[in-house]
């Protein structure tokens, strides 16, 4: 492990975080920095205050978007434990990202162990209401100064935190979602599956559509058919019908949620019947004419369980459950809101502690 070097300013003062936190609005102190080169590998180790980049204006990932993100969470439990959600399983997509992107791996421990030391120094910014956390952002950029077409051989990854509340202006009341065919969100075999910036550049214009009409979000169809029924950007979606519960398998154009795959895993030790498969738009639209939706939602870090209240496509209009979330819905969240907290025993190890004997700052 890369001894981290500490740059920080002690803090002054109590940290007094609005009622209301919304999301991404507010940012702690400090961020962990490293740096990337061929010659001396990641270095550079940092903890230190946040602060604007200093980037020169053709760094390469501001002209080809060479740039990658994740997105996790920190809790103070009921026993006044600081824990991280499956931080491995986040940094092992971060580096299945970077593969793709042609940048850099990290060592997934060595990570973990930033993370902690991160989280321990910022520990009072974590907020305790229900569906609050502190999310925490690593990402990596491609810094070299050239505006020729290549990977960037230099490279820069930051940590930094935030303290949440509910993604969606809706809080934790049900959403309203656009099913989408006029722009497509990404393509098999492209990034789909990466969490890069560009999935979301893509993603603007449909959304923005969506958002005009008084809808939430948007729910992609595949790139190629426009048939099967793919992801909602910001979350993955699960389908309840009466006799399965089933969520679109991974085909390259969806993102590899870490809440997708701890729902599935909830709903297996639940004894549901959780199938992973492609699923047609029509599909959906047979089963709400013949009663056999039950309901949708979807998973993911930022939108932990989100029902879905209405669904749009074309002229029809679905609203599931009367627009009230399921019963599955509420405890699926609840269940996992008591597992992060500590409520509930951590059953299927996903919560690592941050005990940390951190250097002395
Ligand atoms: C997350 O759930 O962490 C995401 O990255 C979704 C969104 C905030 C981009």
């Amino acid at each position: 492990m890369a001894n981290i070097s500490y740059r920080i300013k002690p803090r002054t003062g109590k940290i007094e975080l609005p009622e209301k936190l919304g999301f991404g609005q507010i940012f702690t102190d400090n961020v962990f920095e490293m740096d990337y080169s061929p010659e001396k590998g990641w270095h550079n180790h940092t903890i230190k205050p946040l602060s604007n980049l200093d980037v020169h204006p053709a760094s390469m990932f501001i002209h080809y978007g060479q740039a990658l993100f994740e997105g996790m969470k920190a809790f103070r439990t009921v026993d006044d434990e600081v824990v991280l959600f499956r931080p491995h399983k986040h940094f092992e997509r971060l580096n299945n990202s970077a593969r793709r992107l042609v940048m850099p791996t990290v060592d997934v421990d060595e990570m973990v162990e930033a993370l902690k030391e991160l989280v321990y120094l910022e520990r009072d910014w974590i907020p305790t209401k229900t569906g609050e956390a502190l999310y925490i952002r690593p990402f990596m950029i491609g810094t070299d100064s050239a505006l020729g077409v290549r990977p960037s051989n230099t490279h820069k990854l930051i940590i930094m935190l935030s303290p949440v509340g509910a993604y969606y202006p809706e809080g934790f009341k049900p959403v309203k979602i656009l099913i989408q065919d006029d722009y497509v969100r990404a393509v098999r075999k492209g990034t789909g599956e990466c969490k890069t910036p560009g999935n979301y550049a893509a993603s603007l214009l449909g959304a923005e559509i969506a958002r005009k009409q008084g809808f939430t979000q948007v729910l992609w169809l595949d790139a190629v058919e426009l048939k099967y029924i793919e992801e909602v950007g910001t979350m993955n979606i699960f389908i309840e019908f009466k006799d399965e519960i089933v969520t679109p398998e991974l085909t390259g154009g969806i993102l590899h949620g870490v809440t997708r795959a701890s729902v599935i895993e909830m709903l297996k030790d639940m004894g549901k019947p959780i199938n992973v498969r492609r699923i047609q738009l029509t599909e959906l639209l047979e089963a709400y004419e013949t009663g056999r939706l039950t309901s949708v939602f979807g998973s993911g870090t930022a939108a932990i369980i989100s029902s879905v209240g209405e669904l749009r496509y074309k002229d029809k209009t679905l609203i599931l459950n009367q627009g009230e979330p399921s019963q599955l819905e509420i405890d699926l969240f609840n269940e996992i809101q008591a597992i992060q907290t500590g409520r509930t025993p951590d059953r299927f190890n996903w919560l690592v502690k941050v005990e940390v004997p951190v250097p002395a700052v």
